[in-house]
């Protein structure tokens, strides 16, 4: 078992290529502590990432940037973190993934089609929540990849325009093309009827890319470096007043915790909320 980074939550391994088995949509019994959903919508941005939305069960509860763990109905079942991308108050729950070829879930979940069922575990978690931080005045919000997703809800939570005066929204990825679904989701974020005035000159997107030509290029550890992230923000990050969260790698965790701690942030939990807040994106 690995473990959730951030949570302590046991998650499983990756198996073995041998141990694979394709998951059946033919009728098999949800395992108990499982909601069976439908697939409502699916979207495939390029050949490694894609988005689908899934019905919600009315006694579901979560934070927004919490995470639940998904699986497809299969006869041995593999379940997967998947952070919830969209707000606490929408009827549907939308999932930003990855598509990793053999991985041992997202082979399979890439190929759903509306109508498919996926199961749920009943019970949302995680640290990318407001609880988790201390009141402050700019929440910046740092994902590279798919580690975007969970900010994907919090930028549609009106409790973050409540809590923060600005919102800054950084996405790194390789490709021009991988920032499209930051992109999107920000644009709706303007014109969505319950935060679109609230995020209208508050929240802000900052994207970059790192293997293409784009407006912005370069790693958000070497753009926070440099100050160019502070620059196009307007604002300084300072922990005296600002609020951090990030997703994604591992590699990119360490740099972008190193970098934020030595300038003074310090981690935080839901038992101990901090100035800083870190989890894991989803990876196979
Ligand atoms: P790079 O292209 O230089 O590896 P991935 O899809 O592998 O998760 O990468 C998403 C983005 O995160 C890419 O732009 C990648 O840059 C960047 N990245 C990878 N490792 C780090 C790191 N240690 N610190 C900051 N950004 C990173």
């Amino acid at each position: 078992m690995a473990v959730h980074m951030a949570t302590g939550i046991a998650v499983p391994a990756r198996e073995h290529d041998s141990d694979h088995q394709a998951p059946l949509q033919a009728p098999v019994e949800t395992p108990s502590g499982c909601h069976a959903e439908t697939v409502t919508e699916v979207e495939h941005y390029t050949d490694r990432l894609f988005r689908f939305r899934i019905s919600r069960p009315a006694s579901f509860r979560f934070r927004s940037g919490e995470f639940v763990m998904i699986g497809l109905p299969g006869t041995r079942p593999v379940f997967r973190a998947y952070s919830i991308a969209s707000p606490s108050w929408d009827d549907t729950l939308e999932f930003y993934s990855i598509k990793v070829p053999a991985g041992p879930l997202t082979e399979y979940l890439q190929r759903v089609q509306p109508g498919d069922t996926i199961w749920m575990r009943r019970k949302a978690t995680g640290t990318l929540v407001l609880d988790a931080l201390l009141p402050g005045r700019n929440l910046w919000m740092f994902g590279t990849g798919t580690g975007i997703a969970p900010f994907a809800s919090v930028i549609r939570d009106p409790e973050s325009y409540e809590k923060f005066e600005s919102l800054v929204l950084a996405h790194g990825c390789r490709l021009t093309a991988e920032l499209a679904y930051g992109q999107q989701v920000v644009t709706a974020t303007y014109s969505d009827p319950l935060v679109g005035d609230l995020a209208t000159n508050r929240l802000k997107l900052i994207d970059a890319t790192t293997r293409q030509p784009h407006a912005r290029t370069g790693r958000l550890t070497t753009l926070l470096e440099t100050g160019s992230l502070e620059s196009i923000a307007g604002a300084p990050l300072d922990p005296a007043t600002d609020r951090v969260m990030i997703c994604g790698s591992m590699a990119m965790l360490r740099d972008m915790r190193d970098a934020l701690e030595s300038g003074g942030f310090t981690e935080g939990s839901n038992a101990r909320p901090g100035t800083l807040v870190i989890e894991k994106a989803f990876v196979d």
